[in-house]
């Protein structure tokens, strides 16, 4: 075995790279500028493309040369030992999925989304039902075929969260589930309404954009090295660090959704902006999981963008952008409408306060689905019913209830559970950065996040892959990840806004 073998890894894994790259481009053309007359041509591309580089990944080649240099790991240096093994992870992983098994899941994929579009607009379970029992079917077989310890959940929940189980999850959602409905129930016997008559008017689209960009571009964001589009469904999408792109919607009717869509996938980019050059077309350069993923967007969105101090920060660009509109608005009404709390039935609409609660309802029907213990077609029953356990809301139809979300029909279950986990890995993280950066809040209100930013990449980015999201969580913090640090924000937090 010659040094340069591991040059031959690294080569291989720059051509993958490369074509994933491709792929994320196509992708990303497709949702921003493509014309819809080029869809088809484009499915046919990235199929094409998918194929090319599923095969890369899985030839016997590049099988052999990671076990070659697996066996003789203790002389590689630490960054190629942990290139290797965590390649090899991705190999094995995708090898256990039979060619036949892929194609067949793809096929369903596709019908099931298009019946699943046509029964949400007419609100009718019963016409997706079919599909998406053979979906949960190819779903407990697809488990079988990765493997699992404990729960079949967990290997559908390790393409997303690798390492967390289900055991792990659910007394971790019981605790919060109680505590969140119960802090809900107390803000609704409060009585106190925020005002927000104030944001029912016309926000100008060309002065929301120039905000968007304007917060992006404090946050850190290098718009030489990205840009912002826009699309139906905010997005964040990586073809190299050097070009992180992302993308918003912006509506006249609403000032905060375009901003903090902005903002969200900001943090996002920030992550992927901030890999080491080393790892550029390699395996490293990623998350560890979409919890991580996600505990950068929603870090930024929430625990920052949703702050007193940022809001004080953007109230002058806000006089500028839309004269006459803030002249009696103060930070402080921004920062109370901004946070309002409200109970919904729509996931992608809801509140800090409520929007685990919709996490823990899929969580539970996906598991017990999967386990099965319960059958498809008593998805709106048990939907409804822990909307009303939960929310206190009676769920009118199932386009607002079990059908509301896309995830099951792409067959993605194990996904939810992420955004919950991005929730706290945000708070427990952000714990510690105010108690390392203590005039944190002072530099957000003079537009300063250099600090804040600094400390990400050094705890955070730079690791790419090479530590999992426990290991990162522990080593910021001290503790392995927990409920108590986003309970504690939100209690202090609403429990201020509204005087409980
Ligand atoms: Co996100």
């Amino acid at each position: 075995m010659n040094d340069g073998s591991i040059g031959l890894l690294r080569q291989k894994l720059g051509e993958i790279a490369d074509v994933n790259s491709a792929i994320a481009l196509l992708q990303w053309d497709q949702e921003t500028y493509m014309p819809p007359k080029g869809a088809n041509a484009r499915g046919q591309q990235l199929a094409t493309l998918s194929a090319l580089s599923h095969r890369l990944l899985t030839a016997p080649e590049l099988g052999i040369l990671l076990e070659q240099l697996r066996q003789r790991s203790t002389g590689l240096d630490p960054d190629d030992a942990i290139l290797v093994s965590e390649t090899q992870y991705d190999v094995k992983r995708s090898t256990k999925l039979p060619e036949s098994f892929v194609h067949e899941f793809a096929e369903e994929q596709s019908k099931a989304f298009q019946v699943w579009v046509e029964a949400r607009a007419q609100s009718d379970f019963r016409k997706f039902q079919p599909n998406l029992e053979r979906m949960v079917e190819l779903l407990r077989r697809k488990a079988d075929l990765l493997g699992y310890e404990g729960s079949p959940y967990n290997a559908l929940l390790e393409e997303f969260e690798r390492g967390m189980t289900a055991e792990q999850l659910r007394p971790l959602f019981a605790e919060l589930a109680e505590q969140q409905s119960g802090l809900v129930k107390q803000i609704t016997n409060a009585h106190r309404a925020l005002d927000t008559n104030w944001l029912n008017q016309e926000w100008a689209p060309a002065a929301q954009w120039e905000l968007s960009l304007r917060v992006l571009r404090e946050m850190g964001y290098d718009l030489e090295a990205g840009r912002q589009d826009k699309s139906v469904h905010p997005f964040t999408t990586s073809f190299d660090k050097y070009d992180v792109r992302i993308t918003t919607r912006i509506s006249s009717k609403d000032l905060f959704s375009g901003l903090m869509g902005s903002i969200h996938e900001g943090g996002h980019a920030l992550y992927d902006q901030g890999f080491l050059d080393k790892d550029r077309r390699g395996t490293l350069a990623s998350a560890p999981s979409l919890g991580v993923h996600e505990s950068q967007s929603r870090m930024w969105e929430n625990l920052v963008g949703r702050s007193l101090p940022f809001w004080k920060r953007c109230l002058p660009a806000l006089n500028e952008l839309f004269p006459s509109q803030f002249e009696r608005v103060t930070a402080e009404a921004v920062y109370a409408a901004v946070n309002r709390v409200q109970p919904s039935l729509i996931r992608v609409e809801a509140d800090e306060c409520t929007y685990n609660l919709h996490i823990i309802l899929r969580f539970e029907i996906e598991v017990a689905l999967i386990e099965g213990t319960l059958k498809v077609s008593e998805i709106p029953d048990a939907w409804n019913a822990k909307v009303k356990a939960y929310l206190g809301l009676d769920v009118p139809n199932d386009a607002q209830g079990c059908l509301q979300d896309i995830h099951w029909s792409h067959g993605a279950m194990g996904y939810f559970p992420t955004y919950a986990l991005g929730n706290l890995y945000a708070a427990q993280l952000f714990e510690k950065i105010l108690e390392e950066i203590p005039d944190l809040w002072s530099r957000v209100e003079a537009g300063d996040f250099a600090a804040l930013l600094a400390w990400l990449r050094r705890r955070v980015h730079v690791y790419g892959r090479r530590k999992t999201a426990n290991e990162i969580i522990c080593e910021a913090t001290g503790q392995p990840p927990s409920a108590a640090p986003f309970l504690r924000y939100l209690a202090k937090k609403y429990g201020a806004l509204y005087s409980l």
